[in-house]
């Protein structure tokens, strides 16, 4: 047992050892499935319903510990321990000795017979004294009090009945009561801004249309453009480092998958819904799941092809969430009929070789619970500023974005397109949806057993999502967009051009 107990530096409102607060979800389970000795149970909770909104909860049964993220940007808020049997955490004060939360089980044999924390220890020797606590009322005479320190706090259970705002901690609570949980959250706002957080992520990406987005870098107001057909790869190297993988559009298993997509699609394409089709499924294609080893395969070879591209390429960012397409130019999709209102910039100069490699498309990855693709990308957030109401910041929490539901979003680009089709029948036929069966081969979540469909965090943690992942997504296209849909409504990825 001692072999796979998790061993941890606490640091109030920071960090339990690697796990840090702010972190995203999709680095966090990439440590974490590396390492499947340490940590050999891996749960996530989520809401089927409401995906990525309410927040997703990761369970390490093996460990005693669940960390809390959530659901719109995916990082770590919270981080509990939920049996102190199973790990070792410490603390370091400043100018101070290490001190044990509890003495591993291994090598504690005469003090403490419990293996457990006790008020005191904490209280007196642990973290030391505080202020007095919150009592939280539960059914019945059931409660909970919550000592508090900055940054970390511990759940005792205490009866309605014994619980009186008059008294202090140390009267209220007996030196031998044992916390039920230990939690590590921060307690600067806003959360994440902090040190560990990379100061250059993108956290949103804006999309004008006409072939133009914008790329924000998290805690300023700095963005960069990319213009599809326009913006180099010298370009987006310099803007975004190195991509975590190179991968080659006219690979020989990507072919076999294409054919394979094909066959698994409902409907019977015409000759130019063909051409739209392979637009379509560029998601499937523009990256394999680097623990199929693609990406150390890759990795030495990524300086000389960002200085000697030949080809159609995807730039993978898995830590970024995007894939850009790598190609001569195309030509980027036409202007939203709205757009004449909100000018945005052009390019700086335009080449007009024709042979030249350029940004063509953009692939933004939802990272949702229960898809197909979870896990393969960090979340990106995006929302589609042509379909704001102007300039005016106040309406920008109003914009159609990462979050919005399908159903809703496709409303609003139904009414901003309407013009470019003659007649009703033409948009809808331009606009259906097209079933996409990506059920194939082991996916990048496989290791991680889905548990969606809980209501209230904590309690029960619900009941085995059906299936492991959803395989079944619904293609969406509309001028330089094409949207894929899971069944809740939630948008899995999205490819812009
Ligand atoms: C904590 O883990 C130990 C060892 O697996 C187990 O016996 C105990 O019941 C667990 N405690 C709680 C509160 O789940
Ligand atoms: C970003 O711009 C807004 C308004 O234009 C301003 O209030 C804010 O301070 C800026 N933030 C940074 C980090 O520069």
């Amino acid at each position: 047992m001692s072999s796979s107990l998790f061993s941890a530096q606490l640091h109030p409102g920071r960090a339990l050892g690697f796990l840090v607060l702010g972190a995203s979800l999709h680095d966090v389970l990439t440590r974490i499935k590396a390492e499947p000795q340490r940590f050999p149970k891996i749960e996530l909770y989520f809401q089927s319903t409401a995906p990525v909104t309410k927040e997703v909860i990761v369970g390490l049964p093996a460990n005693g510990l669940r960390l809390q993220f959530d659901g719109p940007e995916q990082r770590l808020r919270l981080i509990e321990v939920i049996n102190f049997t199973k790990n070792h955490i410490f603390f370091k004060p400043a100018n101070d000795k290490e001190r044990d939360l509890v003495r591993p089980p291994s090598s504690s044999p005469t003090t403490d017979s419990t293996p457990e924390p006790t008020f005191r220890h904490i209280y007196q020797r642990f973290l030391g004294p505080t202020y007095g606590g919150e009592f939280v009322k539960q059914a019945g005479d059931a409660g909970l009090y919550i000592l508090s320190y900055p940054g970390v706090g511990f759940v005792f259970p205490m009866k309605a009945s014994e619980y009186s705002p008059q008294k202090d901690v140390v009267a209220l609570l007996s030196s031998s009561a044992v916390p039920k949980s230990m939690a590590i959250f921060s307690d600067l706002r806003p959360l994440s801004k902090g040190k560990d957080v990379c100061p250059d992520e993108v956290s949103l990406v804006k999309i004008h249309g006409g072939g133009k987005v914008q790329l924000f870098r998290k805690w300023t107001n700095n963005s960069f453009w990319i213009h599809f057909g326009e913006t180099t790869p010298q370009q987006i190297v310099a803007e975004l480092g190195p991509p975590d993988a190179i991968y080659r559009k006219n690979d020989q298993r990507m072919y076999i998958h294409k054919l394979r997509s094909a066959s698994n699609t409902a409907g019977r394409p015409n000759g130019k819904d063909l051409k739209q089709h392979d637009d379509m499924t560029d998601t499937d294609q523009s990256s394999l799941n680097p623990s199929d080893g693609y990406e150390s395969n890759e990795e030495e070879a990524v300086e000389d092809e960002v200085a000697n591209v030949a080809g159609e390429c995807f730039y993978n960012y898995f830590y970024l969430g995007f894939d850009i397409l790598v190609s001569t130019p195309t030509e980027p999709s036409e202007p939203p009929p709205s757009s004449s209102n909100k000018p945005t910039p052009e390019p700086p100069f335009r080449s007009t070789n024709p042979h030249r490699q350029v940004a063509t498309k953009l692939i933004l990855h939802g990272n949702v619970p229960g898809s197909y693709p979870f896990n393969r990308h960090r979340r990106c957030r995006w929302e589609i500023a042509y379909l704001g109401k102007g300039d005016d910041e106040d309406t920008e929490d109003q914009v159609p974005n990462s979050e919005t539901p399908f159903p809703e979003l496709e409303e609003k680009l139904k009414e901003e397109w309407k013009s470019i089709y003659a007649s009703e029948g033409e948009a809808q036929q331009k606009q259906r949806g097209m079933v996409l069966n990506r059920g194939w081969g082991d996916s990048p979540g496989s290791s991680i057993e889905m548990l969606g469909g809980w209501e209230e965090p904590g309690a029960g943690m619900g009941k085995k999502f059906e299936g492991s992942e959803e395989s079944t997504t619904t293609l969406y296209g509309y001028p330089g967009l094409v949207f894929e849909v899971l069944r809740s409504g939630a948008v899995s990825a999205v490819t812009v051009f």
